[in-house]
């Protein structure tokens, strides 16, 4: 079955194509940088416009790589949610009418669930750029998942590719939503993880001390806004006694105060449930500081650690692509040309 997978939930604009869950055809990704930069952060309306511009490039660009016509595509799988509405329903509404005209199923993604299953892309068959580097080993049902994006913090039980269930959640920012502020604040541009965290790569992660915010005994929920509110007075009080800004200890000790929960808390997770597998996802599970340490501490405590290649970290259809076919396949949910895209992902 030929799979052509579509995302369009935030910046980025992609689109794939898949042999069944074996084999990645192609994966192209147009972002938005450029579009974004100067605000600092995301513009919604310019975000829809853009995808509108987008889409169809995107898509003719992952079926010619994949050597594939439409006509010989077997299932279209779009996001549907959870994201900016306005940008889910270019690339949602694009996927129900190619679908519509060409006579072929549909299926609508959570795109929570493309990040819970990006790992299993790792495949011997599949191009990944980053697979070459770091050797993954697929996880054994049920793992703990921590999902952690620039809209999400979430930790997650996931007992089949169709069986999810939340254990902990952000109770107000995301973790990504904090490391893009916080470069917002330090002057860094958008978007801010990657470019905090380089800076954090030459700065002393222990030279400020920045609070962890570990909740109630056990919780399994995450708070950053503390933190980022502890940074912003950082600075305040660094410019009001005209102190020079150390912006790379900054980072360095922000990021460090983020990596150290999000990997307690999702070993805590791990062994309250009696998982042997921790697999991690989203754009901050890009984060080299977070892939290392979180290595480190599962290697610690007896657990396996499946990390997919950055590449299908960030945003990306190859696992939107794969999370519909596992949908189309087990559980047969198709859309209707009415079917509406839904901003909060009902699995959260
Ligand atoms: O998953 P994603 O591409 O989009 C969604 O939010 O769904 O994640 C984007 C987020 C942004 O907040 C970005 O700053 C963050 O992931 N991010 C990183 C890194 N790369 C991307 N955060 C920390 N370190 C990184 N290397």
């Amino acid at each position: 079955m030929l799979i052509l997978g579509i995302e369009s939930s935030c910046d980025d604009t992609a689109a794939a194509v898949l042999k069944d869950d074996q084999k990645l055809l192609s994966s192209v990704i147009s972002s938005q940088f450029d579009v974004h930069a100067k605000y600092g952060g995301i513009v919604p309306e310019l975000a829809s416009r853009s995808h509108v511009q987008a889409i169809w490039p995107v898509v003719e660009e992952a079926l010619f790589t994949a050597n594939v016509r439409l006509k010989d595509i077997d299932l279209v799988a779009a996001t549907q949610g959870p994201g900016l509405v306005g940008s889910l329903l270019v690339g949602f509404t694009f996927a129900k009418a190619v679908a519509l005209v060409n006579n072929i199923p549909c299926v609508g993604v959570d795109h929570l669930v493309g990040h819970l299953l990006a790992i299993k892309l790792k495949n011997e068959s599949v191009k990944n750029e980053g697979l070459e580097k770091e050797q993954i080993e697929l996880p054994e049902y049920p793992y703990t998942a921590l999902v952690v994006s620039g809209g999400n913090t979430s930790i997650f039980t996931v007992s089949s590719c169709t069986d999810f269930s939340l254990q902990g959640r952000t109770r107000d920012d995301a973790a990504g939503e904090a490391f893009d502020k916080v470069a917002k604040m330090l002057g860094l541009g958008y978007p801010g993880g990657p470019i905090v965290s380089k800076k954090a790569e030459s700065g002393d992660p222990r030279a400020i001390k920045f609070p962890r915010s570990w909740l109630d005994k056990g919780s399994l929920d995450f708070s950053f806004s503390g933190l980022k509110t502890s940074v912003l007075n950082y600075i305040n009080r660094c410019n009001q006694k005209n102190d020079p800004l150390a912006v790379e200890d900054i980072c360095a000790s922000f990021e460090q105060a983020v990596v150290d929960v999000l990997v307690e808390k999702t070993i805590t997770a791990a062994k309250k449930s009696g998982h042997k597998d921790i697999v991690i996802g989203g754009g901050v599970a890009a984060n080299s500081k977070l892939r290392r340490q979180m290595k480190e501490r599962c290697a610690e405590e007896g657990l396996r650690c499946a990390l997919p290649a950055p590449v299908f970290c960030t945003d990306n259809a190859a696992m939107i692509g794969l999370a519909g076919y596992y949908q189309f396949m087990e559980l047969g949910t198709t859309v209707t040309p009415d079917t509406d895209a839904f901003s909060r992902s009902p699995l959260n």
